[in-house]
């Protein structure tokens, strides 16, 4: 059975079993004409080749293919095999393809439809969902890019019997963030062993979806509260240069680190970092900084944080479980002082 969730106006979930034919009669549902397939080279073994809805463009693994060369290669692309204004582009694969494909509909044309098959459990449950797209620069990640929803975004269960590990337990660290911002309940789906993927995908739609419908562009700072355990993640990746740690690893320790901040700061219930350490353990995600980051390299890299504001520091601090808000102008020497001691 698959499940329809209404993400915004004109943007739907569906999470469940679906096969090929139901992607082709929903984009004749929408009218689209002409589909243009992106995948990776990982999910067309195991995933896309069974589809055949239209040309199809395999990019490699990674994040490097989210790079204006790649962008560049797929407007070509879409261009030499004809597709015009009523083409749709269907990304298969997790949030790097539905990034930079979402990113490559929005812009080929000045913006033609796209639907998503997300593939990964980071996709499936966040990434694929809300219409950010974009693309990376040599000097930081996602600094291109536009909103643009997707008509539909396809999660299947079972295809996240062919995702690695580690990168189940990726997805998994984004599920913790959802459940500590806005659904303690979900935490307890997450400590069974396995989770049940299904559920804790629809939940975490459907809290998304809420989030998005009342912020859609991030300007209120409603929608701000998704980045909880973010400002910390995005300066230990750009610290790493995306090496060695996934996003959702550096969420799980920016998640457990910000909740240190927020306590030091009198913000966070004083519980909370060793109520997060406890569900890294559970979930076999990182709760250290990487030891070769020093907590001077942290904070700079923090200031270049799309959420600061003339170099001053902002966060998505915790309250409680459930109550969540964006703490701007932050002490920077607490944040260095918390950083040396974690
Ligand atoms: N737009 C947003 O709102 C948003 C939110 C969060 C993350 N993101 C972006 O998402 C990206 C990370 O996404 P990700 O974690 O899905 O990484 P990813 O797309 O690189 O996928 C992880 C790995 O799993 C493989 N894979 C995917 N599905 C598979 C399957 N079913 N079976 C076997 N292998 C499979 C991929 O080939 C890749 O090697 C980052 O670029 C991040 O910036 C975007
Ligand atoms: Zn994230």
């Amino acid at each position: 059975m698959v499940n329809e969730i209404v993400f915004a106006d004109s943007s739907v979930a569906f999470v469940g079993e679906f096969s090929e034919s139901d992607v082709e009669r929903f984009c004749r549902s929408i009218d689209v004409g002409k589909i243009f397939v992106i995948t990776d080279e990982n999910v067309d073994k195991h995933i896309a080749s069974s589809f055949s809805l239209g040309p199809k463009r395999t990019i490699k693994p990674g994040e490097a293919s989210k790079s204006i060369e790649e962008w560049s290669n797929i407007q070509n692309w879409l261009a030499e095999s004809g597709a015009d204004r009523d083409s749709c582009v269907l990304a298969i694969g997790g949030g790097v393809v539905t990034d930079l494909a979402g990113f490559a509909a929005a812009t080929y044309m000045r913006g033609i439809e796209w639907i998503a098959i997300a593939t990964s459990l980071m996709a499936q449950l966040d990434a694929a969902h809300g219409g950010k797209t974009g693309i990376d620069l040599p000097s930081g990640k996602n600094l291109v890019g536009s909103f643009h929803m997707p008509r539909a975004v396809w999660c299947n269960p079972k295809h996240l019997e062919t995702l690695p590990g580690r990168e189940l337990r990726n997805g998994l660290a984004e599920a913790i963030k959802y459940g500590y911002i806005f659904q303690p309940q979900l935490l307890e789906q997450l400590k069974a062993n396995p989770p049940p993927y299904e559920p804790i995908v629809k939940t975490c739609i459907e809290l998304k979806a809420k989030v998005v419908r009342a912020d859609p562009r991030e300007r209120t700072g409603q929608r701000a509260v998704l980045n909880f355990g973010h400002t910390v993640a995005h300066a230990i990746e750009s610290a790493m240069h995306y090496q060695g740690i996934l996003h959702g690893e550096a969420v799980m320790i920016g998640m457990i680190v910000e909740a240190k901040i927020g306590t030091r700061l009198g913000i966070s219930d004083p519980e909370l970092p060793d109520s997060l350490k406890r569900m890294a353990e559970v979930c076999r995600l990182p709760m250290e900084l990487p030891k070769i980051l020093s907590a001077k390299i942290l904070v700079d890299a923090m200031k270049n944080d799309k959420k600061a504001s003339n170099g001053r520091l902002a966060m998505s601090l915790l309250e409680r479980v459930g109550e969540c808000r964006l703490v701007k102008d932050i002490d920077e020497s607490i944040v260095q002082e918390v950083l040396e001691s974690a």
